[in-house]
This record gives C-alpha cells, structure tokens and sequence, in this order.
C-alpha cells in the first residue's frame, strides 16, 4: 500500500488547506477529515469522500477559545467555563452559530460545533492556520474511526492528498459532546472527558439524551450503522461467547474471540485476544483492534462485553453502536 501521502509537513498541510483541499489531521480522540471551515466548495469535498449525508454537520476545531466568538453568538456562561476547564482537550460544545457560519458545516442548523483539540501538531496548525478547521472523523460514513495515519490511508488511499502522522491517538474515541443551546446542558455523547468532570465544573448535573436505536434493534444493513466493523460483532458475558465460539467452529466459521479475562488461556477453535482490563486503556485500543481483527480473516468476532459503570460509559456507547448483535 503506498504510503506517499503521510508526513509531518506542516507548510503542506496548510497550502493544502488554503488552497480548499481536504487533509487527514490527527487529534488526541481519533484522526479528522479536515477542510476549512470557511469554505463551502472545501466542506463539501468532506461529504463527497466520507460518502457522508449532506445533512450531518460536522465539528469546527479552534486553536482556543480566543475563536469561540468567531463562530458562537450569545456564548452562556457555561461554555466559558467548560472551555477554560478542558480545551484543549476532548471536549465539543453545541452553540448557537455566528451567522457567516456556512450551512455545509452545520447540516443548516442554527447550531455549531466547537472544540479545540489537545494535540500539539493540530493545535501548532490550527494556531497557523488561523481559522476554523470542519473536520469528521476520518473513516468512511458509518465505519470505524481511525486512530493512526495508517487507518486513514486504509479508509481513502490516494484520494487524499495528504495525512499528517501524530502517531496513535491517546484517547482513542470521539470526543464528549455537550449541547448548550437548551433550557438545561446535555450530553449529546459520551467520549473522552467524562460526564462527571463536566458536571463538577458546571455545579449541575447534565440532561442524558439517549438516541432511541439501540443494538439490539439493528438489523444489520437496514438501520443507521455507526463505528461499525464489516465483519459481524457479537457482544455478551464470555460464558455465552465461548459457547457460540465453540459452536461456530463446529460449523466451519473462523471465530476471533476479544476477551477481558485473565485467565482465559485458549477456547477451542477460536483466536483468543485479551483486551485491557482498564478504562482509559481499553478505549485507547478499541478502534484499533477492531480493525486489525476485521477485513476477512474472520466469520465472527465475539466481544466480551465492558463493564457496566460510569467510567465505560463511552467505550459502551461505541461497543453498542459497533455491534450487529448482544447475545446471552
Ligand atoms: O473527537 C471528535 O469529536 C472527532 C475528532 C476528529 O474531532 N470528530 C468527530 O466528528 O467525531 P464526527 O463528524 O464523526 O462526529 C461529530 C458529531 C456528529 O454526531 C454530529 O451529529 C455532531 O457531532 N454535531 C456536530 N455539529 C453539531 C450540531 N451543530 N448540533 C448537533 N450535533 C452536532
Ligand atoms: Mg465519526
């Protein structure tokens, strides 16, 4: 796979960005699609290689919050402070938008996204380039979200010009999306700061909205699919995984089994795989290992399923919308 298209360059990436090219950005959360923010004709080329509906809007990431005004009008006291607590950082807020903010970047809400991400080759180009940078996660509509310039280069290969390498990212999800254009704050998604730090900074606690798909009511290729592998994902305690690992083999299935245990040595027939036994570890590796587990080698995987506290509240956001199926 040719590998021409990553560098550290920054001059590049910035011609590009200025002259309305896409490039590949790391962040501390998952690497972005990024273009300028300004430009319409730039935004839509995000759309057009993501295969992404034009609707969707996507997050504009600052250099500060010394930007928040430039793209948020009637900023609530709560934004200042979350901003002054945790940029840069993983953190996004939903503001009311300045009016020059482009419809390409809001989905045509009164609404934008803003976040001013923690990694200092992207915050080095952000503070030069000056704006704003729209920027989604830069995988195709509805698969796994990169976490290296290698995942990105496996997503669109030539068609992008460029990939600026950070390394792998150390958070390893999204980032915590909290709306703030509502009579109370909420969090519109779990990610890498947690919602307990929010509502410390804030003195309340935030509206959850939970979206009314779940896992278990996906049919796999009917229903909005999000971070998902190709290859079918079965979640469950790891007594009912080893159960079906071992009775798809008898059937001829190559089983992939990423368990948490540690005393789990082999389950007949299957590739056994552990996962880390932390929080913060096991986010940072999830995307990752998925897609080194995807791609054909594999009929199934089986994913022992996270625990069920505060702390996994991301990483069991995205186990849910990444699998076709819970079982046990
Ligand atoms: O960590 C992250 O947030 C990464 C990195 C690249 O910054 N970006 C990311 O972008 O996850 P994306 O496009 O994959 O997800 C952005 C989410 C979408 O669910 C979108 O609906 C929501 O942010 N979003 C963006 N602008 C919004 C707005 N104005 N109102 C409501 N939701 C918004
Ligand atoms: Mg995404």
């Amino acid at each position: 796979m040719p590998m021409h298209n990553i560098s550290t360059d920054l001059d590049q990436a910035l011609a590009l960005l200025r002259a309305g090219e896409l490039v590949g950005i790391p962040t501390e959360t998952v690497y972005g699609l990024a273009a300028d923010a300004a430009d319409p004709a730039a935004v839509a080329k995000i759309f057009a290689l993501k295969g992404r509906p034009a609707d969707h809007p996507v997050i504009v990431h600052l250099a500060g919050r010394e930007q928040l005004a430039d793209w948020a009008r009637d900023i609530p006291d709560d934004a200042w402070k979350l901003a002054e607590a945790f940029w840069p950082g993983s953190l996004t807020l939903i503001l009311q938008r300045q009016p020059q903010v482009p419809d390409a970047v809001t989905g045509g809400q009164d609404t934008v996204g803003l976040r001013a991400p923690a990694h200092p080759l992207t915050h080095e180009l952000l503070r030069r380039f000056g704006g704003g940078l729209a920027a989604p996660s830069a995988n195709q509509f509805g698969h796994v979200s990169p976490t290296t310039a290698e995942h990105v280069q496996a997503e669109f290969g030539d068609r992008l010009r460029l990939i600026l390498d950070g390394g792998p990212c150390p958070v390893g999800v999204e980032s915590t999306i909290v709306g703030l254009t509502g009579p109370q704050p909420a969090l519109l998604r779990p990610g890498g700061v947690p919602a307990e730090a929010i509502e410390a900074v804030l003195g309340r606690t935030l509206v959850h909205h939970e979206k009314p798909q779940t896992a278990q009511m996906r049919v796999s290729g009917l229903l909005d699919s999000h971070y998902a592998p190709r290859t079918p994902l079965l979640v469950g305690p790891l007594g009912a995984l080893e159960n079906e690992a071992y009775r798809r083999f008898e059937s001829g299935e190559r089983v992939a089994l990423l368990h948490r245990s540690q005393m789990l040595a082999a389950v007949c027939g299957a590739e056994c795989h552990a996962m880390p036994l932390g929080a913060e570890d096991y986010a940072r590796a999830l995307y990752a290992t998925l897609r080194a587990f995807d791609g054909g080698r594999f009929d199934v995987l089986l994913l022992e399923q996270p625990p069920q506290t505060a702390e996994w509240l991301a990483v069991n956001d995205r186990v849910k919308r990444a699998a076709s199926r819970f079982i046990g």
